[in-house]
């Protein structure tokens, strides 16, 4: 059964006072929040642990924003994927596109630590999207469909039930202008579909695609109205708990 999740991704912000202040506020809210929704916050490295504390008895989930691609060793600066697991991280974002334009994200890369994530027991929420100037191009179709084969082909139907992609037009990224819901419904359904031709009709169906890209609750109503959106990743609107769960009501 396909699942609903609304995501923040706090990217680089907050202290570690501000962001457990802001994990309760979140978890405050989430009480009164319909049980088919499910409510994650992906915090920076440091905020995972007290964070996890905040969220300790409630249903909101802890992710990463990133995890090394190498199990252990001498990686200075690089945080394991059983580090993560063993602070309580449920979910990691990989693949989002701030990473694949300033940190050199490639597929390759992406195939070796969803792999890394997936045997940890981590899910994995996979960010894909075109920028402004493959939109542009009339090429964001096989952009999306090119970055979701490249890394989701190398796994299974089984494997495929611990993933949660990301539709980010970099475009809509931090930048105020979302795309229409028709616009994210139409690369939604494509994505569906690049699913069901390699892992079935079942895979596709119950497979969870957020919308990311100045999601915010005055546009997420419209947004989660369409039929293969399943909810959002959230960057600025996290932030604020009030807008958060304003965005996680427009189910
Ligand atoms: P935004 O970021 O909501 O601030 O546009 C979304 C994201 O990058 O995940």
């Amino acid at each position: 059964m396909r699942k609903y999740i609304v995501a923040g991704n706090w990217k680089m912000n907050t202290t570690v006072p501000e962001g457990v202040e802001l994990a309760k506020a979140v978890v405050a809210a989430a009480k009164e929040l319909p049980a088919n929704v499910e409510l994650v916050v992906a915090p920076p490295f440091t905020h995972l642990y007290p964070v996890a504390e905040a969220l300790k008895g409630s249903k909101v989930k802890l992710s990463a924003q990133n995890c090394a691609d190498h199990e252990k060793g001498a990686y200075t600066g690089e945080v394991a994927v059983n580090m993560l697991t063993s602070v309580g991280c449920e979910y990691t974002i990989l693949g989002h596109s701030e990473r694949r334009q300033y940190y050199g994200e490639t597929d390759e890369k992406l195939v070796v630590k969803t792999k890394l994530a997936l045997e940890a027991g981590l899910k994995v929420i996979l960010c894909v999207g075109e920028n402004l100037d493959e939109r542009e191009a009339g090429k964001h179709f096989d952009v999306v469909t090119a970055q979701t084969k490249a890394v989701l082909y190398n796994f299974t139907a089984e494997d495929l039930k611990k993933v949660v992609i990301a539709y980010e037009p970099v475009w809509a990224i931090g930048t105020g202008k979302t795309a229409t819901a028709a616009q994210a419904e139409e690369i939604h359904a494509c994505i569906r579909s690049v699913i069901a031709e390699k892992f079935g009709l079942e895979a596709a169906d119950d497979m969870t695609i957020l919308y990311g890209g100045s999601c915010k609750p005055s546009n997420a109503k419209e947004l989660f109205a369409e039929k293969d959106i399943d909810g959002g990743l959230i960057g600025g609107a996290a932030l604020k708990a009030e807008d958060f769960l304003g965005i996680a009501k427009s189910f």
